[in-house]
């Protein structure tokens, strides 16, 4: 069984492709196809933001190569699970989706955790670079719940 899996957030400058770059680097990649997409179209083409690719080498995942897109209708059809970053990401992909199977994809992240019921991982995009290391850490305790849960290693 393979298992596509979309990673969304607002800008997929800082959140999204940190949360694609850590899930491909955990899993086995006959299981699972992984990508992320924005809810917005402000930074389409862009590659990650420095801060992001720049924790993800620390922890040694390489980011630097993602392009930003906006998520569209027909992820609905290509992908099998949608993890949004926030409330608001949910509420912009959930006001795309046609039926009740579109719906049904779309998950807050952090929900993955025992603690994290309806938990936002924070928008890091203003803050400092601390941010980021956090974000980081509660996106790999959140992936590592997952692929134990959806058997993807
Ligand atoms: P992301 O963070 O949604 O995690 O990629 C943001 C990136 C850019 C902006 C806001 C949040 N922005 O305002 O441009």
């Amino acid at each position: 069984m393979h298992t596509k899996i979309l990673m969304v957030c607002l800008g997929n400058i800082c959140r999204s492709p940190l949360a694609e770059g850590i899930l491909r680097s955990k899993v086995d990649k006959s299981k699972v196809t992984v990508d992320s997409a924005a809810t917005s179209n402000w930074h389409i083409g862009k590659t990650p933001d420095p801060r992001s690719i720049s924790i993800a080498k620390e922890f040694g995942v390489d980011i630097s190569t993602l392009i930003v897109r906006q998520f569209t209708v027909q992820d609905f059809e290509d992908f099998d699970i949608i993890f949004v970053m926030d409330e608001s990401n949910y509420k912009d992909v959930i006001s795309l989706a046609r039926d009740d199977k579109d719906t049904k994809k779309v998950n807050k992240i952090l929900d993955s955790l025992q603690d994290g019921n309806n938990l936002d991982v924070p928008d890091p995009y203003y803050g400092e670079k601390d941010g980021f290391l956090e974000v980081y850490k509660k996106l790999e305790e959140a992936i590592e719940v997952i692929i134990r849960e959806l058997k993807l290693a």
